[in-house]
């Protein structure tokens, strides 16, 4: 196990760190409005789905050709090449001890993640990563499961949908750094409603999330929702400490 975690306090009159969940499907918005959340609360990151990439690109490195079937012995294995340290906003996974984002977001990466994030000893690796990153700090965490399976005692849940096309199109401006065409959003949907179908089994809305669908929203008004939900709960918190010390 190898999460680095600082040991920075949290927020006063919480017992426990807080943790906000936020869960959805592939281009949801999940990562960047968790980022930018845990920026506007001073929390720091934590990316489930950077870790699943981590280990698929691990394994990838080590592969002979590209659709060689993988066992999950095998993945974890090339995983010990991965590290999860603190950055300035997120923890970000290191392949090698080198952060490989780039890597971790191509194509390569994508098409095969979702067959690894099906094993199970994946899924406990990544959990126990995630679930170290946020013993001594408050986090905002996005995945899939987030607020099912790995903190299903987090203060907040939400989870984020969106309409595939707007999915699509957010996600090639993103790595296009254009407006993309309309055939180019096509093909771009038709791959991501095939990785929802892949992944229907780890996507998993708790019964207490929030849901927000962000189709019609701006990013920033989407973190102000989130960010006015998470000081709610702060104040509730803190509240109830109050009532239990007094
Ligand atoms: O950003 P995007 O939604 O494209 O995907 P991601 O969050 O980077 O996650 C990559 C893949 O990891 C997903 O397609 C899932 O197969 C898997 N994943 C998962 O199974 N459970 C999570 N909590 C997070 C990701």
């Amino acid at each position: 196990m190898s999460a680095q975690v600082d040991s920075r306090p949290t927020e006063p009159g919480v017992r426990a760190p807080m943790v906000i969940a936020i869960d959805g499907p592939a281009a949801s918005g999940k990562s960047s409005t968790a980022q930018w959340v845990a920026q506007e609360l001073g929390y720091l990151h934590v990316d489930s789905g950077a870790l699943y990439r981590a280990a698929t690109a691990a394994r990838l490195r080590r592969a002979a050709g590209p659709d060689e079937p993988w066992t999950e012995e095998q993945v974890l294995d090339a995983a010990q090449a991965v590290t999860l340290v603190p950055g300035e906003r997120s923890f970000v996974p290191l392949l090698d001890g080198v952060d490989a984002d780039e890597e971790l977001r191509g194509s390569e990466v994508t098409r095969r993640v979702s067959q690894v994030a099906r094993m199970e000893g994946v899924r406990a690796w990544v959990n126990a990563h995630v679930r170290s990153a946020a013993t001594s700090r408050a986090v905002v965490v996005d995945g899939r499961d987030i607020g099912t399976a790995v903190f299903p005692e987090a203060q907040l849940k939400i989870f984020l949908v969106a309409d595939p096309w707007e999915r699509a199109r957010r996600r090639l401006i993103q790595r296009l750094g254009r407006g993309p065409a309309d055939d180019e959003i096509a093909e771009e949907t038709d791959r991501l409603v095939q990785r929802d179908r892949l992944d229907a089994t780890q996507t998993v809305q708790a019964p207490d999330a929030v849901l927000i669908d962000t189709t019609y929203l701006t990013q920033r008004e989407q973190v102000e929702r989130i960010a006015a939900l998470a000081r709610a709960v702060t104040h509730r918190a803190s509240d109830a400490s109050a009532i239990d010390a007094g």
